[in-house]
C-alpha cells in the first residue's frame, strides 16, 4: 500500500517554473461544496451513494470518530487495501492514543466475510460502513488540492545518529528523565512567584525576545501541519510508509476539518449560524469568575467532555484550546463582516470568502510574525524569496521528520512551567497555575492548564501571551536545552493527550525515542550536509557519558545550538534552516497562500497594512477588558 496522494496525484507533477496562469490565480474552492472534487477522487458506486446519503443525514447527531481518518486519508480512487495492513496501521495507532479500538475495527473484524489477506476497494469499505464517507471527505477536501500524505526525509542519504540497541535507548531514557540533564528544576511549589520570582526557575530564563502566547502559537501552527498517530515509540518505521493525519499545509484543517459538509459537527446549524460558522458554547458560570463581568466560551464538547474540534490535540492544554476558539471566533467574525458588506447572500459563497481571508491572514501572521521571531527576520526573508535549498516541496511536499520529530519541537523548550491564565475577577483573584500537575486528585476542575475541562475559571485572558500595550504581557521561556518540569510528568488522565501510565510520560524522552522509531541522523551530520561547520563535541560536554556528544540526537543539538549561538532567543543555524525550509517550502507550494493567489495582496481587515496576533485576537472577540 503506498498510501501516497500528492497534490497532483491526479495528473502530472507540476514544474513551478511552468504554472499555468491559473495556477496563481484560480479562486479557491470552497471545502464545503466540492462533492464532485470528492466524487473525481473516488469512483461511488450506486451502495455507496445512497449510504452517503444516509450518513449525511446522521452526521449531525453523531460526530465521526477521528481514529477512521487514519485509514480513509490513505484510501484513493481504485486502490485495494489490504485488511491485515489496515488491521495492523489501526491498532498502533489506537495503541499510541490508548484507546480502544473502535468503528473501523469493529467494521472489519466483525466482517465475517472478510479474511485478513483479503484486498478490497474504497467502495467495499464504503458499502460496510457508510460512516466513513466523511471521513473520506475530511481529508480529502479539508484543503482540496493538497491531500494528506505521509512523511518523508530532508536527509535520506544520513544514517540514524545511533543504532536502537538497548544501550542507546537507555541512554535516551536517562537524558529525557524526570530530573535529568533536560529538566530545569523548577520550584513549583507557586505557580504566581515562578512567574515572578526568578530564583524560582533559575535553569529556566526567560525569553525577553518573545511572549507567552508564541509557545501556543508555535503548537497550534504544527497541529495544522503534523500528526503522527501510528508510530510507536522506539520502533523504527519507514516515514514514507507512515500517515501524517494533516495536511502538509497552512490550511488550517485542524479547524474546518473537512468543511461544513465533510465536518458538520463542527458547524453552527441554527439560523444565525446557517452551518458556515463554527459552534461554540459559553462556559456557565464564567461571568462571575471573570473582571468586567464578560461572558466567557469553550469549544463544544459532547457528553463526556471531549471537544467537538478539527484536530483532538488543541484541547490538549487549556491555552492552546483557547487559542483554537479564537480561531473558530475569528472565521465567525469574518463570516459576519462579509455577510452584512459583499452582498452575498450564498452560504457556500460567504464560507468560501471567510475561509479564504482567514487564511490568508493567518499566513501573513505566520510569514510576519511567527517565522520571523523564531528564525530571525535575514533567514525569513531569504528562504521566503527563493526555492526552499533541503526541501523539495515541488517534488515531494510531504513534511520531512527532522522537521516533525526534531527541529519543529523547539517549542517544548519555551513552554512556561506556570501561566496566568486569566485576570480573575478582581486583582488578587487572577487564575494562576502550573502547566500540568500530574499529582493532582482527579477532578473536573484540575488546578492546572490541562485541557479536556470545562469550568466557570477556565478561560484565557490574551493580555498575558500577547503584547497589547498595557504591560501585561509575560514572556516566554527561552529555547535551550532545559525544559519546564511540568513536561517531565505528563497527566496520564483520559484526556487530549491520551497517554497511559505504561508509556514515557515525559515528554523529551518521548521525542528522543521517536528519533529512533524514524532514524534521525545526528545534528552534526546534518549541520555538515548544510555546509555548516558543527558545533564541537565541548558543547555537548554534559552528554559525553551518555555517548552522545559527537552524535547528538537532533533536536538537543538544535536547542543547544539556539543557546549556544543565539542566547534562546531565536533558532540557530541548523534549526532555524530547516524550520525556514520546511515553512517556505509548504508555503510556495500551497495553492490556498496568498502570495500564489493574489501577490499583491496585504490584509484588509484592518487599515495598518499588516496583521498580527493581537489583530486577530481583537477581531475575534476575544479580548476582554482586564
Ligand atoms: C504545553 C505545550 C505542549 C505539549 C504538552 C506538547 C506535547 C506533545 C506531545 C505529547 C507530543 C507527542 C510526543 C511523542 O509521542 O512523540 C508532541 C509532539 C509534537 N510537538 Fe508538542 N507539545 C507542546 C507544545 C509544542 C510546541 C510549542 C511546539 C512547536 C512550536 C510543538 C511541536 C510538536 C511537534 C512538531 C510534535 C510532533 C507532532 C506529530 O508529528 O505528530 N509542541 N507534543
Amino acid at each position: 500500500m503506498s498510501g501516497k496522494s500528492s497534490y497532483f496525484s491526479r495528473g502530472e507533477p507540476m514544474d513551478k517554473k511552468k504554472q499555468p496562469d491559473n495556477y496563481r490565480h484560480q479562486p479557491r474552492r470552497t471545502t464545503a461544496y466540492a462533492l464532485e472534487a470528492l466524487e473525481a477522487r473516488i469512483l461511488l458506486s450506486a451502495d455507496v451513494a445512497a449510504a452517503v446519503q444516509i450518513n449525511q443525514e446522521q452526521a449531525v447527531a453523531t460526530p465521526q470518530p477521528t481514529a477512521v481518518t487514519v485509514l480513509s486519508a490513505q484510501a484513493d480512487a481504485q486502490q485495494t487495501l489490504s485488511v491485515a495492513d489496515l488491521l495492523v496501521r489501526e491498532a498502533s495507532s489506537f495503541a499510541t492514543m490508548g484507546q480502544q479500538p473502535t468503528s473501523m475495527s469493529s467494521v472489519v473484524m466483525s466482517s465475517t466475510d472478510i479474511i485478513p489477506q483479503q484486498t478490497l476497494t474504497v467502495s467495499d469499505l464504503l458499502t460496510r460502513d457508510p460512516s466513513l464517507f466523511n471521513s473520506l471527505i475530511q481529508s480529502s477536501s479539508a484543503s482540496p488540492s493538497i491531500a494528506a500524505s505521509d512523511f518523508s526525509r530532508l536527509f535520506p542519504h544520513l544514517p540514524s545518529f545511533a543504532p536502537n540497541t538497548a544501550a542507546v535507548q537507555s541512554a535516551l531514557m536517562e537524558l529525557g528523565k524526570r530530573g535529568g540533564i533536560l529538566d530545569a528544576g523548577d520550584d513549583v511549589s507557586n505557580p504566581r512567584t515562578l512567574i515572578t520570582d526568578p530564583s524560582k526557575s533559575l535553569n529556566n530564563p526567560d525569553n525577553p525576545a518573545m511572549t507567552a502566547g508564541m509557545t501556543f502559537l508555535g503548537q497550534f501552527l504544527d497541529h495544522d501541519l503534523t500528526f503522527d498517530r501510528s508510530s510507536i515509540l522506539g520502533q523504527a518505521q519507514d516515514p514514507t510508509t507512515t500517515l501524517n493525519s494533516r495536511t502538509p499545509a497552512f490550511d488550517l484543517d485542524s479547524v474546518y476539518g473537512g468543511g461544513p459538509i465533510g465536518s458538520p459537527q463542527l458547524y453552527d446549524h441554527s439560523s444565525a449560524g446557517r452551518g458556515i460558522k463554527f459552534l461554540i458554547e459559553e462556559i456557565p458560570g464564567s461571568v462571575p469568575e471573570s473582571r468586567e463581568g464578560v461572558q466567557r466560551y469553550d469549544v463544544p464538547r459532547d457528553s463526556t467532555g471531549q471537544a467537538i474540534i478539527g484536530d483532538p490535540r488543541n484541547d490538549e492544554n487549556l491555552v492552546i484550546s483557547q487559542l483554537h476558539l479564537a480561531f473558530e471566533k475569528f472565521h465567525n467574525a469574518v463570516v459576519d463582516q462579509i455577510s452584512t458588506t459583499s452582498g452575498l447572500v450564498d452560504p457556500a459563497e460567504i464560507f468560501s470568502q471567510a475561509q479564504r481571508l482567514v487564511q490568508w491572514h493567518y499566513q501573513w501572521i505566520i510569514t510576519h510574525e511567527f517565522l520571523p521571531k523564531t528564525v530571525g527576520a535575514e533567514l525569513t526573508t531569504n528562504e521566503l524569496l527563493s526555492d526552499p535549498i533541503f526541501f523539495d516541496a515541488q517534488k515531494d511536499a510531504s513534511i520531512p521528520v527532522e522537521f516533525s520529530t526534531a527541529a519543529y519541537r523547539f517549542g517544548h523548550s519555551q513552554v512556561r512551567p506556570s501561566y496566568r491564565a486569566n485576570f480573575g475577577p478582581e486583582p488578587g483573584e487572577e487564575f494562576f497555575a502550573l502547566i500540568f500537575d500530574d499529582s493532582l486528585s482527579p477532578s473536573q476542575d484540575h488546578a492546572d492548564l490541562r485541557g479536556g475541562e470545562r469550568a466557570p475559571r477556565r478561560f484565557v485572558d490574551w493580555q498575558t501571551f500577547f503584547d497589547f500595550g498595557d504591560g501585561n504581557a509575560r514572556p516566554n521561556k527561552k529555547i535551550d536545552t532545559h525544559l519546564s518540569s511540568g513536561l517531565f510528568d505528563l497527566p496520564t488522565v483520559p484526556g487530549p493527550l491520551n497517554l497511559t501510565d505504561a508509556e514515557p510520560q515525559s515528554l523529551a524522552q518521548r521525542n528522543l525515542l521517536r528519533h529512533l522509531t524514524f532514524e534521525i541522523p545526528s545534528g552534526q551530520a546534518i549541520a555538515q550536509a548544510m555546509g555548516l561547520i558543527p558545533l564541537p563535541a565541548t558543547a555537548f560536554a554534559d552528554v559525553k557519558s551518555l555517548g552522545l556528544d559527537t552524535q547528538t540526537p537532533l533536536w538537543f543539538y538544535i536547542l543547544r545550538e539556539a543557546e549556544v549561538l543565539q542566547q534562546g532567543q531565536q533558532l540557530g543555524p541548523v534549526g532555524g534552516k530547516i524550520v525556514a525550509d520546511v515553512f517556505a517550502g509548504l508555503l510556495q507550494h500551497d495553492p490556498t497562500y496568498y502570495l500564489n493567489q493574489n501577490p499583491a495582496w496585504t490584509p484588509t481587515l484592518t487599515n495598518s497594512g499588516t496583521f498580527t496576533m493581537v489583530d486577530l485576537l481583537d477581531q475575534a472577540g476575544v479580548v476582554a477588558p482586564v
